[in-house]
């Protein structure tokens, strides 16, 4: 049916065709971004993965190229899985990725690949050294979790990266293997950092400054300017990425969080659909950057007939927030060439009790939104129930969009239909905290709530929260999404918390995708400005 296609997205990094699944090896050579990723040649689901390969000058304009890694050799011949890019000293990247090595079992060993010819700035062809596989799985280790090879840093004559793994049956380890001719890789006895979370897929390990500045380094920066590590790790059992800020010893070749119940109290970069991230350092524009896979919610049956799966999520700058407790994200400002030449908004606003207010004057299924809300008063917010205060997404799914709150639910309601029978609603919920909570200080729930999203009953539907650490008793908080069609992808706060849900209308579609501000709390509140841009489609997709 047309509609599914019309749910196909617009400016989100996504294939022509076929399953697409986690970002790989992303990286920055002679002008142009380069990102590959794992890819099914032969359908919309998982199975026969290599590595598709696409190039860009400005991360919103693709062109896909040939694959870059496919099964060709004894040490990958059942799966080219993910792997990461490392810029050598003499300017040239090498990759280093998972291969699937045996056809009964997952057997997985680490191989490397290089440029055949670096002076192509498209880095078109890809070939594997004869001593591949460069690290098998010994030493105890279970070979059917042991995966995913970081970008390498460098210290001290030593090449290092990490290896995502599973210990005895729900260890989550990354270990650390060495080297110093970026050939040879011998293991570190202990682990640089474990936790009992389940596996550890896609690691990423990287430095931030402390300064509270937006700039980026490279990853081998491991001391100076000062710095702190994150650790990230994708969780394949709850499917989620999170990290933690903390302090690398190199000598020891230990992670230590500075959070000691960080990998129990899970921060993560997107409390939605977001998965299996990495993030690389860009050198032209001195940032990091976060790339993520966003999988489809819809029926494996609606995915086969629009042709293709997965998109990944708009490119994010990354740093450490001046509080040192947590990442920062913002989407990269390239997108914002995209934005339509008329946007149209409101400004100083009041949305009363109950109240909704529609922004007309733009096509808004394809759109960029930034407002910025002011809280006259928090005296009506609601307790919060110290039994949810430890569980955002459980309190959402309890007061929804359409429960009224004291100071809240406020925000968006995007991709709504005319009647308002569809709607994805983007939202802030304000709490006083409960006295055993141990602070006064007003907490804030940033929610996504999609059970409306769709009339269509099959669809999977969660309801997506996280917390957002800022101090509400100033009296604002400021929200931003990016909607594509079937994307709604969201920063809160300047990027303190960020939720991307991926949703299928079936009548808030094209032209018939309206957008709105709500209030569903006691307390009025003040929209002191919004704006809203229409997005233009990239004139390059992959040929999508
Ligand atoms: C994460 C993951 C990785 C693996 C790849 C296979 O989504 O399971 O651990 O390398 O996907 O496609």
């Amino acid at each position: 049916p047309v509609s599914i296609l019309e749910l196909s997205t617009g400016y989100h990094f996504r294939p022509p065709k076929n399953w697409i699944n986690d970002p790989n090896a992303p990286l920055y050579y002679k002008g142009w971004y380069h990102l590959f990723y794992q890819y099914n040649p032969k359908g919309a689901v998982w199975g026969n993965i290599v590595w598709a390969h696409s190039v860009s000058r400005d991360l919103i304009n693709w062109v896909a190229l040939e694959t870059a890694i496919s099964p060709s050799i004894e040490s990958d011949k059942y799966g080219c899985w993910s792997g990461s890019a490392t810029i050598l000293p003499d300017g040239t990247p090498a990759i280093m990725y998972t291969g699937i090595s045996r056809p009964d079992i997952n057997y997985e060993v680490q191989n490397m690949a290089f440029p055949k010819n670096s002076s192509d700035p498209l880095l078109r062809e890809w070939v594997k050294p004869g001593h591949n596989p460069v690290i098998v799985p010994e030493g105890g280790i279970n070979a059917t979790q042991f995966r995913d090879p970081t970008t390498a840093w460098y210290a001290d004559g030593h090449w290092r990266i990490l290896v995502g793994a599973l210990s005895g049956a729900s260890r989550g380890v990354a270990y650390v293997y060495r080297s110093r001719d970026f050939r040879r890789w011998t293991r570190v006895r202990k682990p640089l950092h474990s936790a009992p979370t389940g596996m550890w897929e896609c690691p990423d390990f990287y430095p931030v400054t402390v300064d509270g500045r937006q700039s980026g380094v490279d990853t081998s920066v491991v001391s100076s300017p000062r710095v702190k590590h994150v650790l990230k790790n994708s969780l394949d059992l709850r499917r989620y990425d999170y990290y933690t800020v903390g302090t690398y010893d190199r000598v020891r070749e230990r992670y230590v969080p500075d959070n000691p119940a960080g990998d129990e109290h899970h921060l993560r970069y997107d409390y939605g659909n977001f998965y299996a991230s990495k993030t690389f350092y860009d050198p032209a524009k001195r940032r990091r950057i976060l790339w993520g896979w966003a999988n489809e919610s819809d029926t494996a049956v609606d995915d086969v007939a629009k042709g293709w799966a997965g998109i990944q999520a708009i490119p994010r700058k990354v740093w450490l927030d001046p509080s040192g407790r947590q990442l920062m994200q913002w989407p990269v400002e390239e997108v914002e060439a995209l934005r339509g030449e008329n946007p149209v908004g409101l400004k100083d606003r009041v949305v009363k009790r109950g109240e909704h207010v529609e922004v007309t004057g733009l096509q808004s299924a394809q759109a960029d939104v930034e407002v910025s809300f002011e809280l006259p008063s928090l005296e009506g917010a609601e307790t919060l129930d110290p039994a949810l205060a430890n569980d955002a997404q459980k309190l959402c799914g309890v007061k929804g969009a359409d429960v009224e709150g004291g100071v809240g639910p406020f925000g968006l309601w995007v991709l709504a239909s005319s009647k308002l029978e569809e709607r994805t609603a983007v939202f802030f919920r304000v709490f006083k905290a409960a006295r055993n909570i141990n602070s006064t200080k007003p907490v804030v729930l940033m929610c996504s709530d999609p059970t409306k999203a769709s009339l269509n009953t099959n669809l999977y539907h969660p309801t997506f929260a996280g917390w957002v650490d800022t101090d509400i008793r100033k009296g604002k908080i400021s929200l931003r999404s990016l909607i594509d069609r079937s994307v709604v992808e969201s920063f809160g706060a300047g990027g303190r918390t960020c939720i991307l849900s991926r949703v299928y209308p079936s009548l808030a579609i094209g032209k018939n995708a309206h957008l709105h501000v709500f209030n569903n709390g006691k307390a009025d509140i003040k929209v002191s400005q919004l704006t809203a841009w229409e997005m233009k489609k990239p004139a390059l997709m992959n040929g999508a």
